[in-house]
């Protein structure tokens, strides 16, 4: 089928690369020349693991295009999908759908014959309502159909995700509608059960739910992983006992600094916003979106203490940078707070990223961007692993006490086996270990008796 996707960020790019490795004929469309520019010549402006070859590969066969001619590209689609940002406006939260309705107008007297206007943006529930408003009033004549398609793609495994999706989502009454994202979707061969067809409303809601609950599950074992520092238990252990249920799953149980990204943040606090607004408010999520940004902030504190109570003229080594690894994005990163906390209780700052320093220089000033774990650790005073980074798995130990000025790690992923550490002579710091006394070894002691 002809698929015009508007908007070749990291939504629009994965998803028009995607569809058209699955056959269709793509159109991306986007304003920045000089970003079309640069994926005609193959370069990819984002860091997605397979994105690069997708983008080159469907060039090669012609099923993928970049342009930035909106009227030729809409004329004649058959499905029309919107992918531009939605990011929260200042001050209250909501979502800014600037974009999403200039690209309404936009393509509304442009359309002809029978289109399907899908939007794969994440915007809050009844926004397919003004959008098929907006079409209507600049092109009475348009035959649109606005259907809500949700992207649940994952930074980092956005490929993944497309290609073998748990289900597909798609909002929308309209028998004509559902037949074409149906024809679309079909070359992914998915089970009839997971093409989930529902009311456009819902299927806007179901997004925001989805990124809700997540957001709340971790946030829920980041809040037992602070218990069990204090009553001295192992959240290692904890998740691994809640997650083997299968009502509740093991994924997204991994305690950490904190939740970060584009999304997350973003679409908690819309949810919190529209449910407001409804008269119906979202308390499990107003919490969930307080406590995360706590807990970010009070990370510098755990390594402060780890440090003997203060850093002021010391150095500290962050390791990760991105809000996750396998990404180059910082947006909403633990790290922005962690480094901007300990820069103001006086520490020297010394970070290496895999994939994020470009993206986090515009953000953090003054810090010493390094080439990698070792060269950040030397002359330092704390080693802190913000990033679940692969290359921080299985760091040589005896070099990192070397060259380090003291043998410090907090390992905010716990990543990292606390007794393996300690072996190695340097103090370890998890999150929700219960003295640091490292699962694993208590078995090797219990085993021993
Ligand atoms: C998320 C949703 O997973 C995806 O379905 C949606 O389409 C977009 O938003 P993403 O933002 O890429 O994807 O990141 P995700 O992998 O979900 O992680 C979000 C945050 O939660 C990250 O900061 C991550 O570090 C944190 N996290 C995740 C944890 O701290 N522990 C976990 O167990 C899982």
């Amino acid at each position: 089928m002809k698929i015009t996707m508007i908007g070749a960020g990291y939504v629009g790019l994965v998803s028009g690369g995607c569809f058209a490795d699955i056959g269709h004929a793509v159109t991306c469309v986007d304003r920045d020349e000089a970003k079309l520019e640069a994926l005609r010549r193959g370069q990819i402006p984002i860091y997605e693991p397979g994105l690069e070859a997708i983008v080159h590969d469907n060039m090669q066969a012609g099923r993928l295009q970049f342009t930035a001619d909106l009227a030729a590209a809409v004329a004649d689609a058959d499905a029309v999908f919107i992918a531009v940002g939605t990011p929260s406006r200042a001050g209250d939260g909501l979502a800014d759908l600037t974009h999403v309705y200039a690209v309404a107008r936009e393509i509304a007297p442009h359309l002809t014959g029978h289109t399907v206007v899908v939007t794969k943006s994440t915007v809050p529930v009844g926004t397919g309502d003004e959008i098929g408003r907006v079409i209507a009033k600049e092109n009475p004549a348009a035959d649109v159909a606005v259907v809500s398609n949700p992207e649940f793609l994952r930074e980092g495994s956005a490929i993944g995700d497309f290609m073998q999706p748990d289900r597909v989502v798609i909002g929308t009454d309209d028998a004509r509608a559902r037949c074409v994202m149906h024809d679309i979707y079909a070359p992914l061969n998915l089970d009839d059960d997971r093409i989930l067809m529902m009311s456009r409303r819902t299927a806007e809601l179901t997004k925001y739910a989805g990124n809700s609950f997540l957001a709340m599950k971790v946030t829920f074992i980041n809040e037992i992983a602070d218990l069990c520092e204090k009553v001295g238990a192992d959240v290692l252990d904890v998740a691994r006992g809640i997650g083997m249920d299968e009502r509740i799953g093991r994924k997204f149980l991994q305690a950490g600094p904190g939740i970060g990204g584009s999304c997350f943040p973003k679409d908690t606090l819309a949810l919190v916003k529209t449910a407001h607004d409804a008269d119906s408010p979202v308390r499990l999520v107003e919490t969930t979106v307080t406590v995360n940004d706590q807990r970010k902030r009070a990370m510098a504190k755990k390594v402060i203490r780890a440090c003997g109570g203060t850093v002021r003229g010391k150095t500290i080594a962050i390791l990760g940078l991105t809000f996750k690894p396998d990404t180059d994005d910082v947006r909403e990163s633990p790290a922005i707070p962690i480094i901007t906390a300990l820069q103001d209780a006086g520490a020297r700052i010394r970070a290496f990223d895999p994939e994020g320093t470009e993206q986090a220089q515009t953000i953090l000033k003054n810090i010493a961007y390094c080439e990698d774990a070792y060269d950040a650790a030397a002359g330092a005073d704390a080693l802190v692993i913000v990033t679940e980074w692969g290359v921080f798995r299985d760091l040589d130990l005896a070099r990192l006490k070397q060259t380090m000025a003291a043998p410090v790690m907090v390992d905010l992923r716990n990543i990292y086996d606390a007794a393996t550490v300690r072996v190695a002579g340097i103090s370890y710091t998890g999150i929700g270990r219960s003295d640091g006394t490292d699962r694993r070894s208590l078995v090797l002691h219990q085993a021993a008796e």
